[in-house]
């Protein structure tokens, strides 16, 4: 299977860690959109925010989804708001099987305090209950997905074995 594989997730509910170690299971190669935004405009995220705003760094987003969606056997970790744009999804679908990783809003909250500073848009002092509003405000972004796999209360290895046997029913389904 040569699709993409595209996580697609709230801050925090584990793209990058799941994406990594699912590429290297899946013998595919393993891109974040935020790390390839970075490495592009060799600034940080929370820079290009600072700097030109967050519809700047969206419309970065939105070419990074086109350019990546024009290759094949990648695993794609977004960032939490692709979503936001349903174009960025028609085009990554196009070429891939959208996974959404799902999380608590306690268990978001605990795992981003840990990387104070690195997300813009939870600057200041946040509370589960922020969260829980904002993931509100984008389930209906986030229902977009074939797949869902909840990561809470489990560890890696269970995540990405769950993936692959919801991957395994997908594919024999379609
Ligand atoms: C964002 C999530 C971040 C990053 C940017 C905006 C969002 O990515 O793209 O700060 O809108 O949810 P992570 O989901 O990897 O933290």
């Amino acid at each position: 299977m040569k699709k993409n594989i595209v996580l697609i997730g709230f801050m925090g509910t584990g793209k990058s860690s799941v994406g990594s170690k699912l590429a290297m299971k899946l013998n595919k190669e393993f891109v974040d959109m935020d790390r390839e935004i970075e490495n592009i405009s060799g600034m940080t995220v929370t820079e290009i925010f600072r700097r030109f705003g967050e519809l700047r760094f969206r419309s970065e987003e939105s070419l990074m989804a086109k350019k990546l969606s024009l290759r094949d056997n990648l695993v794609i970790a977004t960032g939490g708001g692709t979503v936001l744009l349903p174009e960025n999804i028609e085009v990554l679908r196009q070429n891939g099987i959208i996974i959404l990783l799902e999380a608590t809003a306690q268990d978001i909250h605990t795992r981003v305090s840990r990387k104070k500073g690195t997300r813009p848009l939870l600057k200041g002092s946040y509370t589960a209950e922020d969260i829980q509003h904002l993931l509100d405000e984008r389930k209906p972004y986030y229902d977009c997905a074939d797949i869902r796999v909840n990561t809470s209360s489990k560890d890696l290895d269970a995540v990405i074995e769950e993936i692959i046997n919801e991957l395994n029913q997908y594919e024999t389904l379609s």
